[in-house]
């Protein structure tokens, strides 16, 4: 396979309701189909991502949406259906209990927390790792995306530009680069 060329935005958020925000901002412009996958270290924020997506794309309260960590996988019921995966304690020999082939078919989105711990397809998927920083409330979060998918167009200008926490000082900002690499979803 030839070299991707992938486009990679990161974003530093200040606090959780940041990540929950960016979520929601993501959220608004999920199209059936689409494959989100959360990567990073345990308490990095994948969960508050997700919420803040699923409250955006099916206008389910932020408390009833909850980490699929013993389900495996929820389903919420909107326009369009997310599925929300958890892979953590799954093994690549166990990936059919989650039941991710059936989103597949049924035109959901899928958004998976630990996607690094297993190979799916990721093909137009967009990818968002999460980063722990010195500070316990700052996160550096990046979005990777293959630069023909249709990401390119949608997060175009609406991610945030930039503000500053006044009480931590820490300073939220957006920064783009282009990479060329193998593959959108190194394992
Ligand atoms: N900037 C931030 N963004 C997101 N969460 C933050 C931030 N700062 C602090 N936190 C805290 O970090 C924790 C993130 O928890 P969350 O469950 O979302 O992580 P996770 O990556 O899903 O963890 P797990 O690997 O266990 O599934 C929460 O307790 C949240 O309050
Ligand atoms: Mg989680």
């Amino acid at each position: 396979m030839g070299k991707q060329v992938t486009i990679s935005t990161y974003i530093t958020s200040c606090s959780e309701s940041e990540t929950i925000e960016l979520g929601r901002k993501i959220g608004s412009l999920l199209v059936p189909g689409d494959r989100i996958y959360l990567c990073g270290d345990l308490g990095t924020g994948k969960t508050r991502i997700a919420k803040g997506l699923i409250n955006a794309a099916t206008n389910t309260p932020l408390d009833e949406i909850n980490s699929p960590t013993f389900t495996l996988m929820n389903r919420y019921q909107g326009d369009p259906v997310v599925y929300h995966a958890d892979l953590y304690r799954i093994e690549n020999d166990d990936l059919e209990e989650v039941g991710i082939e059936m989103v597949e078919e049924s035109q959901g989105v899928l958004v998976v927390e630990w996607a690094e711990k297993i190979a799916l397809p990721s093909e137009d998927c967009l990818r968002i790792d999460l980063e722990h920083t010195d500070d316990e409330n700052v996160r550096i979060i990046t979005l990777e995306w293959n630069v023909t998918s249709s990401w390119s167009s949608r997060l175009c200008g609406r991610l945030p530009s930039g503000n500053q926490d006044s009480a931590s000082g820490c300073k939220s900002r957006t920064q783009n680069y282009l990479c060329y690499g193998e593959s959108l979803c190194r394992s």
